[in-house]
């Protein structure tokens, strides 16, 4: 039987405790699990059997959390994992080598622009930037070298929709995977596997979670990639020498992703998520539609009136339709277009710090996501790391403040960036 969404948001992945019957799915807080015999410790170590060895690996809460968000996905499995960027590392860790590319959106949070352009140059990995309204640049960009193609669903902070049809369709043609980070949209209000994506991945401390309590990461794989169609992949392809020659993709098939993720991206990465984190998302994801629709109407009511406001330059928001990609919610992200927009201030640079520095309901803080309202000028710190083409093409020029709308009262939200405005702009 195919339940909707509202019974796997409580129900994938988790049953009753079968020690105890507990009904809420326990913390399993234990580092290691009793092999019952070295028989069966081999086989764990051999991988011929699935089961728990070390938590860096696997841990049975942190299992139930990516077995939910696979389902939430629809995608065939899931690795949970530190952070967003942890995500993003073990996502791109089995499809890159020294000298490899990755084909990226310049539309993307601040923090991954900065991890594509920069930190990942010290695995002799680059990524080039092209606008993804530009499907004839993003063909083109693609190069013998280029081994995943990446993007946001729902861009931070911009308001900006990808078309991950024609992006998919692009990336499919060039037999490289595409790896869309789904973190603003999360999988209530789109489904990138739906449109072609190949790995879907998230942070999890944002909307997944929901309250603002944890760090975590999950990178979902569609099962659906052919590993094995070109010489591109050898990780996944070829033996595998710590697992006896083991090759990934023949063994586990649509699961090989997965499998890798676990067996080399954890054991040697290590950048496992701790079981309280995996608890707390999961509290977290019960409530995800609720939370999803109540932010949705919340920011369409807002921006709404953001829009009409003299002090203000413009709102980018995909929910209204003065946006240019408000024709694009139907298809990508038929349940609306998030929580997050930015909007600009006719006052400029120094309103804007005025005006983070005077709301009252309104958090200033580095985070998006959580049940409360949020608000950062990004130039002056999320983006500050970049030059100011990059800030403009990140959506996040010095005039631009972001908000991320809670599921407060939203009369309540409009007076206080009412008051806000009026201090920082008279
Ligand atoms: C869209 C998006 N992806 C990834 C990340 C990175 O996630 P984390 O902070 O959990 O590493 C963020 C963080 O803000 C984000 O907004």
């Amino acid at each position: 039987m195919a339940y909707g969404f509202d019974t796997l948001q409580i129900h994938a992945g988790a049953r009753p405790d079968p020690a105890t019957g507990a009904r809420q799915t326990p913390i399993y807080q234990s580092t290691a699990y009793v092999f019952r015999d070295a028989d069966h410790a081999a086989a764990l170590f051999n991988l011929q059997e699935v089961g728990y060895i070390y938590s860096r690996l696997t841990n049975p809460t942190v299992a139930v959390l990516q077995e939910r968000i696979a389902t939430l996905e629809g995608g065939q499995g899931a690795v949970c994992c530190s952070s967003g960027h942890a995500a993003q590392i073990m996502a791109l860790f089995p499809l890159m080598a020294p000298g490899r590319n990755v084909v990226a959106s310049t539309r993307l949070y601040g923090g991954t622009i900065t991890q594509f352009s920069q930190t990942i140059k010290r695995f002799g990995w680059s990524a080039k930037f092209v606008d993804f309204d530009d499907l004839d640049a993003v063909a083109a960009a693609i190069d013998d070298d280029t081994r995943a193609v990446f993007c946001e669903s729902v861009a931070n902070p911009g308001g900006y929709i990808t078309d991950l049809d024609a992006i998919s369709a692009i990336s499919d043609k060039a037999g490289v995977p595409l790896i869309v980070d789904n973190t603003s949209a999360t999988p209530y209000l789109c489904r990138p596997i739906e449109h072609g994506a190949t790995l879907v991945v998230h942070s999890t401390t944002k909307y997944l979670t929901g309250n603002g309590t944890v760090t975590g990461g999950c990178i979902v794989d569609s099962g659906k990639f052919d590993w094995s169609a070109s010489d591109k992949f050898p990780s996944l392809s070829q033996p595998e020498p710590a697992y006896h020659g083991l090759k990934f993709h023949e063994t586990f098939g649509p699961l090989a992703f997965t499998f890798h993720g676990i067996a080399i991206g954890l054991r040697d990465l290590g950048m496992t998520m701790n079981p309280q984190a995996a608890h707390y998302t999961l509290m977290g994801i019960e409530t995800l539609s609720l939370r999803m629709a109540r932010h949705v109407e919340n920011a369409v009511t807002v921006a709404s009136w953001l829009e009409k406001d003299p002090r203000v330059a413009y709102v980018t928001y995909a929910g209204l339709e003065s946006s240019a990609y408000h024709d694009r919610i139907a298809r990508i992200c038929p349940r609306g277009a998030g929580g997050l927009f930015t909007f600009a201030l006719k006052a400029g640079y120094e309103a804007c710090v005025k005006f983070v520095d005077s709301v009252e309901i309104f958090s200033h803080v580095a985070n998006l996501g959580d049940t409360r309202s949020l608000v950062i000028h990004s130039a002056s710190t999320t983006h500050r790391q970049l030059s100011p083409e990059q800030q403009k093409a990140a959506g996040a020029a010095p005039e631009v403040v972001r908000v991320s709308i809670g599921i407060e009262d939203p009369a309540d939200l409009i007076a206080d960036l009412d008051q806000a405005l009026t201090k920082a702009c008279g």
